[in-house]
């Protein structure tokens, strides 16, 4: 059978477990509004707070980090007109596909994630079944609306090949190429920004150590001092991007200027070349504060209208569930599901 051809649409997501960090900011929330400025997908971006329960959240600070990361969208630059902003809860069609890919994936294919590892650690006997599953949920955020591409950091990628895996199965189980095999938009110089503590690690909001990461809520004065703390080496900056190889943490602070200021990092290592720590930190930092002090103070504004937040994320949910109902149905019917 030819493959149907499916309509140009990305989707992507940020947890709301916590505060976004720098990484998020540089990661993600750039791309995605790179993509939707650049016009040439329909774009749905989600905060997946079904995800977040995937481990304890206090309920109430839930509610309150699902609008936090709904206003650091828009004030980023995601405009509600254009894409369509919702919280996944919303969507139970999510949930749904979920259930389905469930009954495909193989937990073999589950154990091998490299996340799950991670979190579940040496305790896996006592985590909950949903962090077991989640890259199932991720897959069904996915192609519940037969998303193209998905704008990621480099630390998803192993959900997305699951993801192409979950859709490779479903079309052969049931015979029909229903899924398109999403491609990952991962890249940039910031597609992993690393800890400011240890250059080998991620920088992440559940990482114990607060001064391992940049928060979009920092003042100027604590990204300053972080910045200033942030572990190096000794040396100077080399001569060329190339000499960073071996020396994680300085070259994480050149992905980080060249990230916020969106280029390349062998054109920012043009202009800073030969620098010490003393000059350059402080000017990474004075970037970094001239680039998130806006968002910082817009997502402030738009968190003191709660209720503005919540009509935007119902809006958003309706307009994605006119995507994802129709596909569900056809989903449904192909595994021999009865919809009257
Ligand atoms: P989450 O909430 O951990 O992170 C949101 C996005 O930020 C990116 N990111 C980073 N990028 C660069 N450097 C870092 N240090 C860094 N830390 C985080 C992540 O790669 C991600 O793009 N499972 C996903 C959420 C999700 C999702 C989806 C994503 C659920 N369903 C469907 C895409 C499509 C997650 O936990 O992201």
């Amino acid at each position: 059978m030819a493959e149907p051809q499916f309509t140009p649409r990305v989707l992507s997501g940020i947890q709301p477990s916590g505060g976004l960090t720098l990484g998020n900011y540089l990661g993600a929330l750039t791309r995605f509004v790179d993509i939707q400025d650049a016009g040439t997908h329909e774009c749905l971006y989600c905060v997946v707070d079904l995800h977040a329960i995937t481990v304890w959240q206090d309920p109430a600070d839930l509610t309150a980090q699902t609008r936090e990361i709904a206003a650091a969208f828009m004030a980023a630059g995601i405009d509600p007109t254009r894409s369509i902003l919702f919280n996944q809860s919303q969507v139970p069609e999510h949930a749904q596909l979920a259930w389905l890919f469930n009954c495909v994936a193989r937990m073999g294919w589950m154990r091998r994630m490299t996340q799950w590892k991670d979190k579940a650690g040496k305790n896996s006997e006592e985590a909950s079944l949903g962090l077991f599953a989640y890259p199932a949920l991720m897959a069904a955020d996915i192609l519940i609306y037969h998303a193209t591409h998905v704008p990621v950091g480099e630390d998803q990628r192993q959900h997305l090949e699951l993801t192409r895996d979950i859709a490779t199965k479903f079309n052969h189980d049931f015979g029909r190429e229903f899924f398109p095999i999403t491609e990952p938009v991962i890249g940039g110089p910031a597609a992993r920004v690393m800890s400011l503590r240890d250059g080998t690690k991620k920088m992440s909001k559940s990482d114990p150590s607060d001064m391992s990461r940049i928060n979009l809520s920092d003042d100027a004065d604590t990204i300053a001092q972080k910045f200033r703390k942030a572990r190096t080496d000794p040396d100077p900056l080399p001569q060329t991007y190339d000499a960073l190889k071996d020396r994680p943490e300085a070259r994480n602070l050149v992905d980080i200027l060249a990230g916020l200021q969106g280029k390349s990092p062998e054109a920012v290592m043009g202009e800073v070349a030969g620098q010490g720590w003393g000059q350059f930190k402080p000017y990474l930092a004075e970037v970094a504060v001239e680039t998130m002090g806006p968002i910082t103070a817009e997502m402030n504004r738009l968190m003191a209208d709660p209720g503005e937040i919540d009509r935007i994320l119902g809006d958003g949910a309706a307009r994605a569930r006119e995507i994802a109902a129709p596909i569900l149905k056809d989903a449904y019917e192909l595994v021999g599901l009865i919809r009257s």
